[in-house]
């Protein structure tokens, strides 16, 4: 076998994980989530999510890869045999599941593009488009078979791709904040996210959300961090590197959030649109922009940049574990399994209309998957993360792997208790508490 290929540069592997994490999560989720979820309620629990689930599970899993030098599932079957490449191969699923609808949404993104590359502005009606059968599902598969030709190419080129697009993002959300924040009354919009109370409802089911969306934004559970981790020099500090990821994923979401609800707020429109947000509302700001058009093509374009580099890592996910584990070649799966998920993603596509009332459990399809993944699979695996790690393995050893060759784990106690106590009694209260309200909707008490 040969040498395990390394990052050339810290800061390119720190961009290519952090363009994996930013992604639709940051710049479509979260903001109808908060939305949806209270505002400013909804962002002091994902912020402490962040701090003491999201970044020791990070942490834990970039060292697993590091120490094992591993893909996912073989690395969680050399350190807890059988019984824990289960861990592994839960991620796998979750990564495909979240993959099929995931392209669904860059479909949308694509039509945006050629809409306003060729009207010079948003397609009509948002709830309109997307309720048709045809055309957001050949968006989608284009979407699918631009995530395939890449991932079939290799991804060296996406690094340097990110390199400009992921400076160029941050800039351009930069851009759309002045704007938003000086349009009139965007001081009740700034409330909605930073003032407590002025949000709407903030429940159980709101703190659950905020659980699956830090998994979720910081790509965790699913092995890719694992992954970059298996690339990753020995002399690297892992905490620091983790803590700066967060802190971009973080930073890039609160951002998203400060550009659309001043301008959500000052049109006078409702903060819990849900995922027509992004769709609905930034057109109306890109209107009252000068040139704004032009500013609307370069941020879909961005916007599907971010999408890519973390749409690319998604379906990499399950390549790779069909390399590693079936002996796949890299060409067959990954059109094999671009296909299949494509076709896994047409009934989320539906989902907004003509399927939109076929309930399972009370979700229509499209909900009824990022249920699954969210609030089930993300937790779960993180779970079981922290049990095998925390009372199985042991933490001394990825203690021992992080303080190498001169690394001080300042934090290291800090995180021995979250890993064997706080994260998994936290999840587990949260995950079990989401059963229970998901329970009472399928019952209808
Ligand atoms: N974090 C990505 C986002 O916010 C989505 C995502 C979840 C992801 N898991 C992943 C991306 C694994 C790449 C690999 O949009």
């Amino acid at each position: 076998m040969g040498k395990r290929t390394q990052w050339a540069s810290s800061v390119g592997f720190l961009l290519a994980t952090a363009g994996a994490a930013i992604g639709l999560g940051n710049l479509w989720k979260f903001p109808y989530l908060m939305g949806e979820n209270g505002g400013f309620m909804f962002l002091i629990a994902y912020l402490v999510f962040i701090l003491i689930l999201g970044l020791p599970v990070m942490i834990a899993e970039m060292a697993i890869g590091r120490k094992t030098q591993k893909s996912p599932v073989a690395a969680y079957r050399k350190l807890g045999g059988k019984k824990a490449a289960v861990i592994g191969v839960m991620g796998v699923l979750t990564a495909g599941l979240i993959l099929s609808y995931y392209s669904v949404i860059g479909g949308w993104i694509l039509k945006y593009i050629v809409s306003y590359a060729t009207t010079f502005a948003a397609p009509a009606n948002f709830n309109q488009y997307t309720a048709q059968v045809g055309e957001p599902i050949l968006w989608h598969m284009v979407f699918m078979l631009v995530t395939i030709v890449i991932c079939y190419i290799g991804t060296r080129g996406i690094e340097k791709v990110s390199k400009v697009m992921m400076p160029a993002l941050f800039i351009l959300l930069v851009v759309l904040i002045v704007r938003s924040v000086t349009l009139d009354n965007a001081g009740k919009g700034l409330a909605f996210i930073f003032v407590p109370g002025a949000g709407g409802s903030f429940s159980f089911q709101s703190v659950t959300a905020a659980l699956g969306q830090v998994f979720y934004s910081l790509s965790l559970a699913m092995g890719i961090t694992l992954t970059y981790g298996s690339y990753l020099k020995k002399d690297e500090n892992i905490p620091a590197n983790c803590a700066k990821v967060a802190g971009l994923d973080t930073m890039a979401a609160v951002m998203a959030g400060v550009a659309i609800f001043p301008a959500v707020f000052s049109f006078g429109l409702e903060p819990t649109e849900g995922p027509a947000l992004i769709f609905e509302t930034l057109p109306k700001v890109f209107s009252q922009i000068f040139g704004g058009s032009v500013f609307a093509l370069l941020f879909f374009i961005l916007m599907f940049f971010a999408a890519v580099t973390s749409s690319i890592a998604l379906l990499e996910c399950v390549v790779s574990f069909t390399m590693d584990n079936f002996h796949w070649e890299r060409k067959k799966a990954t059109v094999i399994l671009g296909i299949v998920i494509a076709l896994i993603g047409i009934p989320s596509s539906l989902s907004f209309g003509v399927m939109k009332d076929i309930k399972i459990v009370g979700y229509n399809f499209y909900q009824f998957v990022g249920m699954i993944t969210d609030n089930l699979l993300l937790p779960l695996g993180g779970l079981l993360m922290c049990i095998f790690i925390g009372w199985v393995w042991g933490p001394s050893v990825l203690v021992e792997e992080i303080e190498q060759e001169g690394v001080v784990f300042k934090l290291k106690k800090a995180w021995i208790w979250c890993i064997r106590l706080v994260t998994p009694v936290l999840i587990a209260v949260v995950s079990i508490g989401g059963l229970i309200s998901v329970y009472n909707v399928v019952t209808g008490s």
